[in-house]
C-alpha cells in the first residue's frame, strides 16, 4: 500500500473518540459478552504460565481490562490502537499497557511470532476487501506458533431480524450500513482468510445479536437497543438520505421507527466471532 492509500484507509475511521463513545462501546462489550457468553472463545489453553495477549483496535482496552480475569494473573496484556489518546484512560489496577500502531503500517519487530493470542474486534469492514491481507498479515504475524487469533465481526448486511418483512426501518439500516462500509460482509470472509494465512483449526460462531425486547435478558435487550440508535446516528451523520432511497423526513424519521421495530419485533444483528491457530511448526 502507497502512504496515500494508507492514509485514506485509516481516515475511513468516523465514529468519535471520545468518553461518550468509549461509554457506548462499553455497553456494546457488554451486551456482546452476554449474547456469545463469555470473551474468549478460542480453545486456547488457559492454564499456561506467561501468556502474552495482544488486542488490536483496543480503543480504551476495556476488553483488555475484562478478559484479564479469565488468564492466569502472569499474562501480559498489550494494547494498540492508531489513535487511543481519543479515549479517557480506565482506572485499571496494574495500569493497562496501550500503544500508538496502525493497522496499515508496519508492526514492530519485536511484536513477529510473540504473543499466544491475538483479539481484534469491530474494525475489519472499514477496510476495503484488497486492504483487509494486509491487516491479516500484520496481525497473525504477531501469533507465536502455536498460538491463536480471535476475530470479533458484524455482518452488516445478512438481514436476521423476524418477522423481516415488517422490519422496514430494520432493513434501511442494512442498506445504510452497508452502504457506508467498504466491505459490510467482511466478517463472513475472515475464517477463509485466516486459512489463506496458513491458521489450522479455523472455527467461527455466529451469534445473532438481539437488540430490545426480543431478547430474553432485558438487560441485554436494552444495552443492544441503546448502543444500536447510537451507532445509527453516527451512521447517518456521515450519509444521505438519498443513498438509501429516503426523503428528509423519512429519513429525520428512521431513528424513531428503529426503535420502534427493536420494541415490537425481534431485531437482531449477526455477529461472527472466528478463531484459528498458527501452525507449531510456523515460521
Ligand atoms: C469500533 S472501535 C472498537 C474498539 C474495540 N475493539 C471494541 O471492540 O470495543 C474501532 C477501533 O479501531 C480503531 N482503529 C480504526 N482504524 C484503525 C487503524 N488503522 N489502526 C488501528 N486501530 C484503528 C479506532 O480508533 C477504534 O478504537
Amino acid at each position: 500500500m502507497s502512504p496515500e492509500e494508507k492514509a485514506d484507509a485509516t481516515g475511513r475511521y468516523f465514529l468519535p473518540r471520545n468518553v461518550e463513545e468509549a461509554e457506548r462501546m462499553q455497553n456494546q462489550h457488554e451486551w456482546l459478552k452476554g449474547g456469545a457468553n463469555g470473551l474468549v472463545l478460542a480453545p486456547i489453553d488457559l492454564k499456561r504460565e506467561n501468556l502474552r495477549v495482544l488486542d488490536a483496535a483496543t480503543a480504551d482496552g476495556y476488553w483488555m481490562q475484562d478478559a484479564r480475569p479469565i488468564f492466569p494473573e502472569d499474562t501480559e496484556f498489550l494494547g494498540f490502537d492508531n489513535a487511543p489518546e481519543g479515549y479517557p484512560p480506565l482506572n485499571s489496577k496494574p495500569p493497562l499497557k496501550i500503544v500508538q500502531q496502525s493497522l496499515v503500517e508496519e508492526f514492530p519487530a519485536e511484536w513477529k511470532d510473540a504473543f499466544d493470542f491475538v483479539h481484534q474486534r469491530f474494525v475489519i469492514p472499514l477496510f476495503k476487501s484488497e486492504e483487509v491481507p494486509l491487516v491479516l498479515s500484520n496481525l497473525t504475524g504477531c501469533v507465536k506458533p502455536g498460538g491463536w487469533i480471535q476475530l470479533v465481526e458484524m455482518d452488516f448486511q445478512t438481514p436476521v431480524s423476524e418477522p423481516l418483512e415488517s422490519c422496514k426501518a430494520v432493513q434501511m439500516v442494512h442498506k445504510l450500513t452497508s452502504g457506508v462500509v467498504s466491505d459490510p460482509l467482511a466478517a463472513t470472509k475472515l475464517a477463509g482468510r485466516l486459512e489463506e494465512n496458513g491458521f489450522v483449526n479455523v472455527e467461527s460462531k455466529a451469534v445473532d445479536m438481539i437488540a430490545g425486547s426480543a431478547n430474553p435478558n432485558q438487560e441485554m435487550g436494552e444495552r443492544g437497543a441503546r448502543n444500536m440508535l447510537s451507532v445509527l446516528g453516527f451512521f447517518q451523520s456521515v450519509a444521505k438520505p438519498e443513498m438509501i432511497g429516503l426523503t428528509q423526513e423519512e429519513w429525520a424519521d428512521l431513528p424513531k421507527r428503529f426503535a420502534e421495530e427493536m420494541e415490537k419485533y425481534k431485531v437482531a444483528l449477526k455477529v461472527y466471532f472466528v478463531w484459528g491457530q498458527k501452525p507449531e511448526t510456523a515460521k
